[in-house]
């Protein structure tokens, strides 16, 4: 899977990591194995993923935090909401939902935010 690339780089390595673990993830809902330890995994780098650019937003007084942490709130709810469906749901929401979001996410609100990291030299 191929994303878009921000302007800031420790947002490309977080970015990076998240999808190798999806992509682990959807091999398995794809082969109808149990993915509940992949699910938790997946669901744990998210938010790991959202709290960095959060924090930093944070610290640096980024002008749209709170839009972009909205996005990133509605987001986690979904994912809370879907772990235990059942694999035609998440294959649904991955597809049709999640990924489309993601490269949206990416295109905009991470792009807009990196630049503004890479702008004032943030540092991690
Ligand atoms: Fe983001």
């Amino acid at each position: 899977m191929d994303f878009a690339k921000v302007a800031f780089e420790p947002m490309n390595e977080v970015h990076e990591k998240e999808i190798k673990i999806l992509e682990k993830l959807l091999k398995k809902i794809e082969n109808n194995e149990d993915y509940s330890k992949e699910y938790h995994e997946f669901l744990e780098d998210v938010k790991n993923h959202f709290g960095f650019e959060e924090e930093l937003m944070k610290k640096y007084q980024f002008f749209a935090y709170v839009p972009h942490k909205m996005e990133h709130d509605k987001i986690i709810n979904e994912l809370e909401e879907l772990q235990n469906e059942n694999t035609e749901t998440l294959k649904k929401y991955f597809d049709e939902r999640f990924l489309p979001w993601l490269d949206q996410h990416i295109q905009t609100m991470d792009t807009v935010t990196a630049g503004f990291f890479n702008m004032i030299n943030a540092k991690v």
